[in-house]
């Protein structure tokens, strides 16, 4: 081979700069809240994923604190050795009671869940149809199965019904998956309308609601609670726990046998070391703030209602979306990249640009996102920075 290993990297990255898809990290010091600390300077925060303003909740950081002086910090080994903790199992049992399934299975992260449940369900000579805009996970895991991977209009039941409707009824499995909540665009997927498809074509639905759980419905059940469903049309749910709760790792829930078999099949849960316990109790304290936190879902609706309403006055085109994800369509990789820099360094404002291939060609965004621990006067200070910026 001609090239060595770092001038053959060095040119890909050398492309990657020239399309503007270069990425670079900040250094944060002190904790995740919408006050930052980033690469040395005090930053308003509106692009993370801690949608309640749990993350450095003191009940929270107390769990994390009393569980480490009771385990210790490393779990020592997978689930299936020694490494399943009572903190775990307390966590899955209030999980599943949580999201009203019969079972719920913890995973390390909500990447290794969808890799385990995909790959564990499906193989060769199966199908997957995935929602086009689908969380990387889900489209990484589907790959990884070796089943047919077929993709639908973005929540589009109609379209879905399409590709259905062509698949050769055989013994093999269909699966349909979709984001509850969309990672990148902040809308719902029409879960009755793909629930009553997958029923009619004999196919299983699994929702990631990683985006909705917390967030959407009374006690924050998530996206199948706010459309009245449950694991009957929606047999197969994950969740994470690394957003609105505020902590780390993530879940399936389903029935007994679902959880048996991704117990004895899923290789992304049995070949990794469980999750260090005292997460696990940071989990639980987090499950029961959220749970009660009806006050601060109430207030991130109106923090959200304020965004809209004020972007709409200034001709903002802030996507379709009502949930605390409220992108602000840009286009072009390079001008999404110079907002999100003229938001930083000119009105010390964080929000992320976001390109392809997060997002398709074409539609770079500024990934705005809303926490209950906003205030009014700071989301006025993002419409006030925006609009300097027009
Ligand atoms: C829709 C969706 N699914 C899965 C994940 C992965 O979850 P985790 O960060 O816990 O790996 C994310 C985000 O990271 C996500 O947005």
């Amino acid at each position: 081979m001609s090239q060595s290993l770092d001038e053959a990297l060095q040119a890909a990255l050398q492309q990657r700069r020239e399309q503007s898809l270069y990425r670079r990290r900040h250094i944060v010091d002190g904790p995740q809240g919408v006050c930052l600390q980033l690469d040395g300077k005090a930053v308003l925060n509106f692009c993370s994923n801690d949608y309640l303003g749990l993350a450095q909740h003191p009940d929270v950081v107390a769990a994390l604190k009393r569980g480490a002086d009771r385990y210790g910090v490393g779990a020592g080994a997978s689930h299936l050795i020694n490494g399943h903790g009572r903190a775990h199992h307390a966590l899955e049992e209030e999980l599943a009671d949580f999201v009203g399934g019969p079972r719920a299975l913890l995973f390390s992260s909500g990447y290794l869940a969808n890799l385990g449940v995909i790959t564990a369900l499906l193989g060769k000579g199966d199908t997957l149809l995935q929602d086009r805009l689908n969380h990387a996970s889900l489209i990484d895991a589907g790959r990884l199965s070796g089943a047919r991977l077929q993709r639908y209009l973005h929540g589009d039941a109609q379209s879905l019904d399409t590709h259905l409707q062509k698949l050769v009824h055989n013994q093999h499995r269909t699966l349909i998956a979709t984001d509850g909540v969309f990672s990148m665009d902040g809308d719902l997927a029409p879960l009755p309308a793909l629930a009553g498809r997958a029923r009619q074509h004999h196919a299983w639905l699994m929702v990631d609601d990683a985006h909705g759980l917390g967030v959407l419905g009374p006690q924050g059940r998530g996206t199948l609670d706010h459309f009245q469903l449950d694991d009957s049309q929606v047999p197969i749910l994950m969740g994470t726990l690394g957003k609105a709760f505020g902590s780390f790792g993530a879940f399936v829930a389903g029935s007994e046998t679902l959880i048996e078999t991704l117990i004895q099949q899923a290789r992304s849960y049995i070949y990794t070391t469980a999750l260090p316990p005292a997460v696990a109790e940071a989990s639980r304290a987090s499950l029961n703030l959220v749970r009660a936190a009806d006050d601060r879902r109430e207030k991130l609706a109106a923090l959200i209602q304020r965004l809209r309403r004020g972007a709409q006055q200034l001709g903002l085109k802030l996507m379709a979306s009502p949930t605390a994800i409220q992108p602000l369509l840009v286009g072009d990789s390079q001008q999404a990249v110079t907002l999100s820099h003229r938001l930083l360094h000119e009105h010390q404002i964080m929000v992320s640009a976001i390109r392809p291939p997060t997002v398709p060609a074409g539609s770079a965004r500024l990934r705005i996102t809303l926490s209950a621990a906003h205030s009014e006067a700071q989301v006025d200070r993002l419409l006030a920075a925006l609009e300097a910026l027009q």
